[in-house]
């Protein structure tokens, strides 16, 4: 297999701030070629063009200058002619800062019932006319390069940990590993597009190790850690996130993929990952469900009716702002009233859900900055736990 370029030639630079004295919590500043963002991060998902129903000017005021694309639903619509005419998906939307993408498999396979995979790629129907398409490590990464996303994933071949089947699990870890040569010898621009391998291997800790150290061989510029976040228990999960950070070099950024919620992102930190995804904050906006320190807030229940304090007491987004202070001074009880016509609701907690967690990794980020980190961790579980919302 081709190594990655040798660095100064890659697409991204880690920069690494401060490290926790008693956790692996690590501060860092990744610079990419849409310009330099803050680690620990979490980056929402924008399926298409934008998160759902927000422009892509909103999504900049949420702070966010890295965002998640999917190459499955960019591949099927504009697709790779009009993305090759217009020159990318930062042109298509409007959006000047960085975009990951992922590279399609694991949405075709959690999306689509029928999709197959064999050592070609995946098989699937396309959900517009049926007809019969397949997706190879080599196209995945050629429409990830007419994309032109600041960060690309390689194909994988995803399984749920909590299968009972360890053959299957085993076979797709080395098809993963065989995937990402296929990803390196196919990508076109090393040098503005950092291609990232994703580590799987279920919840074994030997096959996990043994994952890590083959795709380590092939120096890609950031590390993926996948195949989590599928229901398994806490503990599975964190033992998995430690076995592999524990073998990782100090120098590349590490993206636990599918996570969202608070209490995961915080340990997730703490064991040494910097870098997270999940479509759960701006999902459940949708559903109502304010994201707060103090846990989630349900604005459709009944309580809120009178409510008229801001979503969240002190939030800096452009909804919990006061007027006086340029924001929108949105109340509980506004958004209580606004959710049954879904939109206008779902949207102001889309961007209050994002600004929060972009906001935890901010704190995250200064306390490991500050060596505070493990007091800051103590404070943030007893506020979660510990009050009244
Ligand atoms: N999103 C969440 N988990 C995964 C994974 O294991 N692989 C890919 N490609 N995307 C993911
Ligand atoms: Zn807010």
């Amino acid at each position: 297999h081709d190594p990655m370029p040798p660095p100064g030639t890659s697409a991204l630079r880690y920069e690494l701030l401060a490290k926790c004295s008693t956790t692996r919590a690590r501060a860092a500043t990744l610079h990419l070629t849409h310009g330099p963002v803050p680690l620990p991060i979490f980056m929402p998902v924008a399926t298409q063009a934008s998160l759902k129903g927000l422009t892509p000017k909103q999504l900049e005021e949420t702070g966010c200058r890295l965002c998640l694309n999917n190459t499955y639903h960019l591949g099927l619509k504009p697709g790779q002619k009009t993305l090759d005419a217009i020159g990318g998906a930062h042109k298509l939307q409007g959006w000047e800062h960085n975009i990951l993408t992922d590279s399609g498999g694991f949405q075709m396979v959690s999306l689509l019932q029928l999709a197959q995979v064999t050592e070609e790629g995946v098989r699937f129907l396309s959900p517009h006319d049926k007809s019969p398409m397949l997706l190879t490590p080599e196209h995945s990464i050629s429409l990830q390069n007419s994309i032109g996303s600041d960060i690309i994933m390689q194909l994988d071949d995803v399984i749920a940990t909590t299968s009972p089947d360890h053959a299957r699990i085993t076979s797709a870890t080395a098809r993963s590993i065989r995937w990402l040569d296929r990803c390196i010898a196919a990508h076109r621009n090393p040098s503005t597009q950092a291609l990232f391998c994703i580590i799987q291997g279920g919840l074994s800790l030997p096959l996990r190790r043994q994952c890590t150290q083959e795709m380590l061989a092939r120096n890609t510029p950031g590390i993926a850690i996948g195949g989590l976040s599928g229901g398994e228990a806490k503990s599975s999960f964190c033992a998995v996130v430690s076995a592999v950070t524990e073998l990782l070099p100090e120098t590349k950024p590490r993206y636990v993929m599918g996570v969202g919620f608070p209490d995961d992102l915080v340990v997730s930190v703490a064991l040494g990952a910097d870098m997270f995804d999940c479509v759960w904050p701006t999902r459940t906006a949708r559903f109502g469900n304010a994201v707060t320190a103090r846990g989630t807030l349900n604005l459709r229940h009944q309580s809120f009716a009178e409510d008229f304090r801001p979503i969240e007491a002190g939030c800096g987004c452009v909804c919990c702002r006061a007027p006086a202070e340029g924001g929108l001074g949105v109340t509980r009880a506004f958004v209580f009233h606004t959710a049954a016509k879904e939109t206008a609701g779902a949207h102001l907690l889309s961007v209050h859900n994002v600004w929060f967690l972009l906001g935890l990794m901010g704190r995250v980020r200064e306390a490991v900055v500050r060596d505070v980190f493990p007091g800051f961790l103590r404070g943030y579980f007893a506020e979660m736990y510990g009050g009244d919302k």
